[in-house]
């Protein structure tokens, strides 16, 4: 295992750092330290613990021109212990490899991203921020860095660790959100990288969702690439649908969706409170129908970020549909407040979910 070189930062003074973490919003600040690791010949070398600040890249650095990139999200909660807690680690540290295959990157051991995980938490323990819904989001990130402009995969990395003291995601706390279904854009396509954390999958979003916020929504629902007819994703959330007797609809992992981290989790909670969880194809005409029957009884999407956000209404060029008033449902509320009471350590974790430092 690779020994960490350490170069401290100066560290900000403590009512400069009170004061940005009083309303820190999401991926605005950042901590006073980051990690580096760099990958070549022989393999993953020179970890280091360095001061937050300016990467120093050659124009012709590969990922900026082909986007050979992945990312990872995770989160670090104050728990009341007064330890850290992170939420699956191992689960990042897995899916960050299924990245790097499908991107033609190198494997990072998973010891050792957790280890730069854990070195970053706790050299800036102090920006762990402890308010109500806050956490200190973390972004593993590696990108190709041979300057190079030909196409084929790089043969030098660069894996980093930020981390960022957070609030809620969306500016407007955890009220319902209106989401808009997108009929023009896809997100990911059969054999393409949807069920990976591409940084790419981000920037072909990113229309889609300026889109959407210029129909008044928070957020894009993306369609299958092929039909344009089954629900996949919003682009930082999978989506679950509620029905009569605590029973949860979500699409099918099909090689275009993100297996996400709370994806899993709110399906195995689901299943551990005895409700009823159905994996399959959910048609966005299925959806309005129910909606507007009141069969339908809430809509939720989760992600890292937001971790469990209701959804009051969605929007498209056909017109709107209000999901039970657009008020968040009881089962919405009773998985958000689980998963948040097990990730802060106020509640039992009979999954052995929020880990210590080993
Ligand atoms: C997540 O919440 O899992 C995300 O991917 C959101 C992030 C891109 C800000």
């Amino acid at each position: 295992m690779l020994e960490f070189d350490i170069v401290p930062a100066r560290r900000r003074p403590a009512e400069e750092r009170a004061a940005l973490l009083a309303d820190p919003g999401f991926g605005r600040v950042f901590t006073d330290h980051m990690i580096t690791i760099k990958f070549g010949e022989d393999g993953w070398h020179d970890a280091r613990l360095i001061p937050f600040g300016p990467l120093s890249l050659s124009p012709a650095t590969a990922a900026l021109h082909y986007s050979q990139e992945l990312f990872e999200g995770l989160k670090a909660y104050a728990l009341p212990s007064g330890e850290i807690g992170l939420f699956r680690p191992e689960a990042n540290a897995r899916r960050l490899n299924a990245t790097a295959e499908r991107l033609a990157m190198p494997a990072l051991p998973e010891e050792l991203f957790l280890k730069a995980v854990w070195t970053l938490v706790e050299a800036d323990r102090d920006w762990v921020p402890s308010g109500e819904g806050q956490s200190l989001y973390i972004r593993p990130f590696m990108i190709a860095t041979d300057p190079f402009l030909g196409v084929r995969p790089s043969s030098e990395y660069l894996f980093a660790v930020i981390a960022s003291p957070s609030g809620a995601y969306f500016s407007g706390g955890a009220k319902p959100v209106t989401v808009w279904i997108s009929q023009d854009y896809s997100r990911a396509a059969p054999g393409g990288t949807g069920h990976v954390k591409a940084a790419a999958n981000y920037a072909v979003s990113l229309r889609a969702q300026a889109q959407a916020q210029d129909a008044g929504c928070d957020q894009t629902v993306f369609l299958d690439a092929v039909e344009q007819r089954w629900i996949e994703e919003s682009g930082s959330m999978n989506l679950f649908f509620v029905y009569e007797n605590s029973h949860l609809v979500t699409p099918p992992l099909n090689g275009s969706i993100l297996p996400g981290v709370t994806r899993d989790s709110v399906i195995r909670l689901a299943r551990h409170n005895g409700w009823t969880v159905e994996e399959r194809p959910y048609s966005v005409d299925e959806w309005r129908a129910d909606a507007e029957s009141g069969a339908l009884r809430e809509t939720f999407a989760c992600g890292t970020g937001v971790v469990i956000t209701a959804i009051g209404r969605a929007r498209s060029r056909d017109g709107e549909f209000t999901i039970a008033g657009a008020a968040e449902g009881p089962v919405t509320a009773s998985i958000r407040d689980t998963l948040v009471g097990i990730q802060r350590g106020r509640l039992e974790d009979p999954f052995g979910w929020s880990v210590r430092r080993p």
